[in-house]
């Protein structure tokens, strides 16, 4: 059943090159012909989502896009709420299910609520869903379970397909889920002709995706002995921003939940504003810098946390000689392979789970079934 792997979670991990494939078959046509005479080219690379094909127009013309989800599936949306947003050019707005119940947040009947949820059974996401659908929103389910209770209950949807999920820790269905929402941000577009430059720059990266996972999951023995480096530590910082903020989380939350360590996500913007006072020359920092509209920014909070000679490991695109010049041999560089910068997070992602997976094993902890965790959570 585990294929080889020592544990349902590593095999997830390392299953991330097909699954992220299945997400995408039949969905998203990459074209790389040479242009054809007469055929608009624009016209060839496309998505197309069998289950929101009847209410595109519908959700183009809504009022606003709610992503409402719990955990992991919450950092997917978190992920691509930007690239929603850039596409659509409608607002995004983001809720973790359990506070918009606790909040009985306003909804109306030309919202457009997205339901993320890998397993579709996850009481706090179900209750959220109801809620929405007696105010008469258009609710859109995104799952990996068919026939789970979510996918039963939305109006429409789509699967993510990643293929069963096993290991409590969710990691396959979070690179799928980022992929899909990025798939419907498309599919929302596809009548844009100022996106389309946009739009076929990420729907390349699309294409070229599994093949950069494969590329940065050999990294395993890198990360194994990263993590030799970390399994006394206490706790782990990972700083993050823009695209890479839900990054930050999703790693923290990995190390958290898998290898019983403490961790956290924090937004790198804030740093000054109180983070900042844990830093010293022992607490490990994992910073997130791939190169893209935050680069220069994360590079300044990279030196700022070498003037206070903290113990950094750094994840950066393989060649960035801006990095490179900052380094001290106090600091390790993950290198991953580059893609689009919405999509950079589904790359970067998975070295962080290479390392909470080894973290997890030397740590002597459970890795498929973490103490009082369950896959699906079915009580509020
Ligand atoms: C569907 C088939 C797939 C087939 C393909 C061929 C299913 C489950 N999928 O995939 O096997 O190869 O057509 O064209 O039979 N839905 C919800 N809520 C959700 C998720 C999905 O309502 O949370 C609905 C969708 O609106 C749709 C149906 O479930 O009506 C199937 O969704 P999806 O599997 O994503 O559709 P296709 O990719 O078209
Ligand atoms: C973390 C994890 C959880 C789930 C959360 C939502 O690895 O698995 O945080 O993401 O319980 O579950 P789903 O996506 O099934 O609604």
């Amino acid at each position: 059943m585990k294929g080889g792997y020592d544990h349902f979670m590593q095999k997830e991990i390392h299953e991330q090159p097909e699954s992220l494939l299945q997400t995408m078959r039949g969905r998203v046509k990459f074209d790389r012909s040479p242009a054809k005479l007469g055929v608009d080219p624009y016209q060839e690379r496309r998505v197309t989502l069998g289950g929101l094909t009847e209410h595109v127009s519908t959700i183009r013309f809504g009022r606003r896009i709610m992503l409402v989800a719990c955990g992991t599936s919450y950092y997917a949306c978190l992920a691509c709420r930007q690239t929603i947003e850039e596409l659509t050019d409608l607002p995004v707005t983001l809720e973790l299910a359990s506070d918009l119940m606790d909040r009985r947040c306003p909804i109306f009947r030309d919202d457009m609520c997205v339901f993320v949820s890998q397993s579709g059974e996850t009481a706090d996401t179900i209750q959220a869903l109801e809620y929405a659908k007696e105010r008469g929103a258009l609710c859109i389910g995104i799952t990996n379970t068919v026939g789970s209770a979510i996918a039963r209950s939305t109006h429409c949807g789509v699967h993510i397909n990643a293929g069963c999920e096993i290991g409590v820790a969710s990691t396959k269905a979070y690179t799928s889920q980022m992929v899909t929402l990025t798939m419907v941000a498309l599919a929302l577009s596809e009548d844009s002709i100022a996106k389309r430059a946009r739009r076929d720059e990420i729907i390349d990266s699309l294409g070229q995706l599994p093949e950069k996972v494969r590329e940065v999951l050999l990294l395993d023995t890198e990360m194994r002995s990263l993590a030799q480096q970390l399994m006394k530590e206490e706790s782990l910082l990972v700083f993050g921003r823009g695209y890479n903020f839900a990054t930050a989380l999703e790693a923290a939350l990995k190390v958290k939940e898998v290898a019983l360590m403490h961790s956290e996500g924090i937004l790198a913007g804030e740093m000054k504003h109180g983070p900042l006072a844990l830093v010293d020359e022992n607490m490990p920092i994992l910073v997130i810098a791939t190169q893209d509209r935050m680069h220069a920014k994360m590079l300044s909070v990279v030196s700022q946390l070498r003037a206070r000679n903290a113990r950094l490991i750094i994840v950066c695109n393989k060649g960035d000689t801006g990095i490179a010049d900052l380094v001290s041999e106090r600091c390790r560089l993950i290198e991953v392979p580059q893609v689009v910068d919405c999509l950079q997070p589904v790359v970067n992602i998975v070295p962080l789970q290479l390392l909470s997976y080894h973290l997890t094993v030397l740590r002597g902890m459970n890795v498929d079934q973490p103490r009082n965790l369950a896959k699906s959570v079915t009580v509020t």
